[in-house]
């Protein structure tokens, strides 16, 4: 058991159980059914929460094709495959199911390619997911945060990124162009880990809210204040030239920005 399972389980009611289970497998979900199932006893299943999120590939074209499978694989077919498994169980309760998707679903971000696909095309299944389950009153949400600290966009994380983009570039693209991209994209990741909100309350106070409350709302974005959220906002809705030209400067001032935040 991992140290934040052994902390959940002596902090939380003796009946909280913890299960290891890789999204990836098939088998791995269906235990994790079977698991539910026999513990159940007299309930019904409410809720279901996708979480599970992984961040491969800065450089969209040193990015290895396994590492766009490795991210999609995760992230969007995970939520496919554990809502496939559940949706019998919820079924019989007219539950809900919870899929923790991000911003970058709806706004496409440079540099977290294979991380914007996956969350678009999550976006996509949770909201068709929603239509086609009204016909049996479950409630299907989507949460879309946008970022906050944690140690998938810690800056460790995202460096070791570049790094294996850095050696695929090695191999592949032996030229001046790594020495471009490197000058622009390593400040970006400064930024991005420097404006990422510690207040990750908010998060799971929009899961809570996405599983208790009696009328939740379809779509949660939690945001770290209101500025943030109203500047998510506009970049959600503007013309995609307008937020082209501001991102074309954003990424031009970013050597002399991410100084800043080192
Ligand atoms: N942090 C942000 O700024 C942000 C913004 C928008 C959306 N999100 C989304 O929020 C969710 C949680 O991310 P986080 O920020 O809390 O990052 P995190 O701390 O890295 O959490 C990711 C979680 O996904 C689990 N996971 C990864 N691969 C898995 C697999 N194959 N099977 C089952 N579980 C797997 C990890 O489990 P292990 O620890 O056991 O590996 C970990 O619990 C993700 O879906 C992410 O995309 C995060």
């Amino acid at each position: 058991m991992s140290g934040g399972a052994d902390e959940l389980k002596r902090s939380c009611s003796e009946r909280f159980c913890t299960l290891h289970v890789d999204v990836t497998q098939d088998d791995s979900v269906q235990k994790a059914k079977e698991f539910v199932e026999k513990n159940l006893g007299k309930c019904e299943l409410w809720a279901i929460v996708n979480n599970a999120g992984i961040y491969k590939g800065v450089i969209a074209e040193y990015t290895k094709i396994s590492d766009y499978q490795d991210v999609l694989d995760v992230n969007t077919l995970g939520q496919v495959r554990v809502t496939k498994a559940f949706l019998p169980l919820l079924r019989k309760s007219t539950g809900r199911v919870v899929n923790v998707n991000s911003i970058a679903g709806r706004i496409s971000l440079a540099h977290i390619t294979p991380y914007t696909m996956s969350k678009c095309a999550a976006v996509g299944f949770t909201e068709c997911l929603r239509r086609e389950l009204d016909a049996w009153r479950i409630k299907v949400i989507s949460i879309e945060p946008e970022f906050f600290k944690s140690p998938m966009n810690s800056y460790e994380t995202m460096d070791k990124a570049l790094e294996i983009n850095r050696k695929d570039a090695d191999t592949e693209a032996k030229s001046s162009q790594w020495q471009q991209y490197e000058e622009r994209v390593k400040p970006m990741t400064s930024i991005v880990s420097a404006i990422s909100s510690p207040k990750m309350w908010r998060v799971t106070n929009a899961m809570e809210a996405a599983v208790s409350m009696e009328h939740p709302c379809s779509v949660y974005v939690p945001a770290g204040n209101v500025v943030k959220r109203i500047f998510w906002y506009i970049v959600e809705i503007i013309p995609a030239i307008f937020l082209d030209a501001g991102l074309r400067v954003i990424h031009g001032m970013a050597p002399f920005v991410g100084r800043l935040f080192k």
